[in-house]
């Protein structure tokens, strides 16, 4: 069987990656040539020759990533904390900032007292990507996670059973609409900690195609101030935490102020901090629930 040698090819096509307007040319297609060997990417210089057939897999991928498919969409995983998660059209692709939210519900986890099993919450799961991974990171504690959309919570429930058959502990998933005023209302004031990742772009905003073509409508779009779904969420936040529980939520950069002075006008939160993200730009708010 001829091979060829892969590093021309990747470097091709990243090239065209480049042309097309992809913004990390160079590692989408190492992402992709790693994906046709079933390698990882860092061990892409393990497998210097490849065979005809994985190059044509490749072009393949790659002409279709030219056309601003997205990445995870082609290789069909998108990754939070230490796992995994089946992605695809229908569902919103976990994104790198979200995993800030992972490390905070994580961090504060650790300060639950142990005199009971603690209850966290993900609000607007999509994928079920925090739910999943907190589940993952935490095997002790119990974890719900609700989604309005029947199709994301068809990914959210292929991703929990494939967790469930790791042998992580299952997380109860919920077919629902966060601001409903009765949504989990058996778990009100029990909630430890709550994250919720919710649509929060405005509607003007300008988004790159492998968004504003692939990721759902629902999934992004917070209205015209982006607060759409976050404002008649509070209360459910309000509702649901136990005094001292904490809540996380991520919002547009524009937006933290905002989401800051929404569960301040509750009276019922103090410690609200506005968190950044790795670019320093706003990105999500903390509080705790007081007594
Ligand atoms: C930005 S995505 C976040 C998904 C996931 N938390 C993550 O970080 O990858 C927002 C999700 O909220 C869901 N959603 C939108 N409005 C909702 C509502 N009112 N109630 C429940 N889920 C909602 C969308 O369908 C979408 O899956």
């Amino acid at each position: 069987m001829s091979r060829s040698p892969l590093r021309p090819a990747i470097v091709r096509a990243a090239e065209q990656l480049e042309v097309a307007g992809v913004h990390s040319p160079h590692t989408d297609a190492e992402f992709l040539a790693a994906h046709v060997l079933g390698v990882e990417r860092s061990r892409l210089a393990l497998t210097p020759m490849v065979t005809a057939e994985q190059l044509a897999e490749l072009r393949t991928l790659v002409d279709r990533r030219a056309e601003r498919v997205p990445l995870q969409h082609l290789t069909g995983v998108a990754a939070m904390g230490e796992i995994d998660l089946a992605v695809g059209p229908g569902v919103f692709v976990p994104r790198p900032e979200t995993e800030l939210l992972f490390a905070w519900a994580l961090a504060q986890l650790e300060a639950v007292g142990h005199e009971h099993r603690p209850i966290v919450v993900d609000l607007c799961t999509g994928s079920g990507a925090l739910a999943l991974a907190i589940a993952h990171a935490r095997p002790d504690i119990e974890v719900h996670a609700v989604e309005i959309d029947s199709a994301a919570l068809q990914w959210a429930q292929r991703n929990a059973d494939n967790q469930a058959a790791q042998g992580d502990t299952p997380i109860i998933l919920h077919n629902g609409d966060v601001t409903a005023p009765d949504i989990l209302s058996n778990l009100d004031g029990r909630v430890d900690v709550l994250v919720a990742n919710p649509p929060y772009i405005p509607e003007s905003a300008d988004l790159d195609p492998e968004v504003a073509d692939h990721d759902p409508h629902l999934s992004l779009f917070g209205g015209r101030d982006g607060l759409s779904v976050i404002r008649p969420m509070i209360p459910t936040v309000t509702r649901l935490l136990r005094a001292d529980g904490l809540v996380a939520i991520e919002h547009d950069d524009t937006n933290g102020s905002q989401v800051a002075a929404l569960l301040g006008a509750t009276d019922a939160f103090d410690a609200i901090v506005e968190h950044p993200d790795l670019a320093g730009k706003p990105r999500f708010v903390a509080a705790r629930r007081t007594v």
